[in-house]
């Protein structure tokens, strides 16, 4: 896969150097390339902003640098890559980034993200850029970050991961939170005992359908306490005679119970 990324704060990347995505990289599973915008200014002060059209707080990035950038990369790129980059642009009013997108995007050959700082970036580049590929803000959440950067190191990573051969164990993939719509069963190492708390006697057992049975249960104990909102898909997408006794139990205990055909919240989550 290949990833350009276009910025003012270049060193801000230089995390995707380390660990698991600095490797698929040195092993060429991933080619990153990092752009600073500024680079495709002309005046001196190589200026990328300026005031808001119609007047308002802050400052917008100016469209001529931008239109230049992603012209460049969009050349730069093709002559190792066939068609045209998906472009990603970092912003607080995107689509909210989730497993299912990082599955979507790692199946791309080619990504590309514009991260915008001050109040954003003039929406004719938007606009330009999506006659020629397809675009999509995305963002990390309901919060306000200063600029695309983090996202960037976010998203490059959630994507990454799921590429073929950048996660050692493959499995590690499969049973961990999001996957299969529900969060991850907590986990335990050695000692037994710590701090007079004991590791689960299930998960000491050796008795691999119960240790199923105790993380399906506690999966979905922990959906229910931290991610209602996660759970009430889980039991959307499914019919409620699908949902069989031990998870029913769980669920009553959580405070859901089937009611006019439908699992129903009816006492607020504990908090855990
Ligand atoms: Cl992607 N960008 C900015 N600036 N703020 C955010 C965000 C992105 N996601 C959540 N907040």
């Amino acid at each position: 896969m290949r990833i350009d990324v276009v910025t003012i704060f270049p060193e801000y990347l230089a995390a995707l150097d380390l660990s698991l995505i600095g490797k698929a990289r040195e092993t060429g599973l991933l080619q990153v390339a990092v752009h600073d915008l500024r680079e495709f200014t002309h005046d001196r002060h190589r200026t990328v902003d300026d005031s808001p059209a119609g007047g308002g707080a802050g400052m917008v990035m100016r469209p001529e640098p931008w239109g230049e950038a992603l012209d460049a990369v969009v050349t730069a790129g093709q002559a190792a890559q066939q068609g045209v980059p998906w472009l990603l642009v970092p912003s607080p009013s995107g689509q909210v980034f989730d497993q299912a997108l990082a599955h979507r995007l790692a199946g791309q050959p080619w990504l590309a993200f514009a991260c915008g700082r001050y109040e954003g970036i003039d929406e004719r580049v938007i606009e330009d850029a999506a006659q020629r590929m397809p675009v999509l803000p995305v963002s990390l959440g309901d919060y306000v970050l200063n600029g695309g950067e983090v996202a960037v190191l976010a998203i490059v990573e959630a994507v990454a991961r799921l590429l073929p051969g950048v996660v050692g164990n493959a499995d590690s993939l499969v049973e961990e939170s999001h996957e299969g719509g529900l969060l991850e069963y907590p986990v335990y190492t050695k000692p037994a005992t710590w701090r007079g708390r004991d590791v689960p006697a299930v998960l000491q057992s050796g008795h691999h359908a119960n240790i199923e049975r105790w993380r399906h249960a506690e999966r979905l104990r922990r959906t229910a306490r931290r991610r209602p909102d996660l759970l009430a898909q889980w039991l959307g997408a499914r019919d409620p005679e699908q949902v069989d006794a031990a998870d029913r139990a769980v669920l009553v205990e959580e405070g859901w119970v089937l009611e006019s055909g439908r699992f129903q919240q009816v006492s607020p989550p504990v908090a855990d």
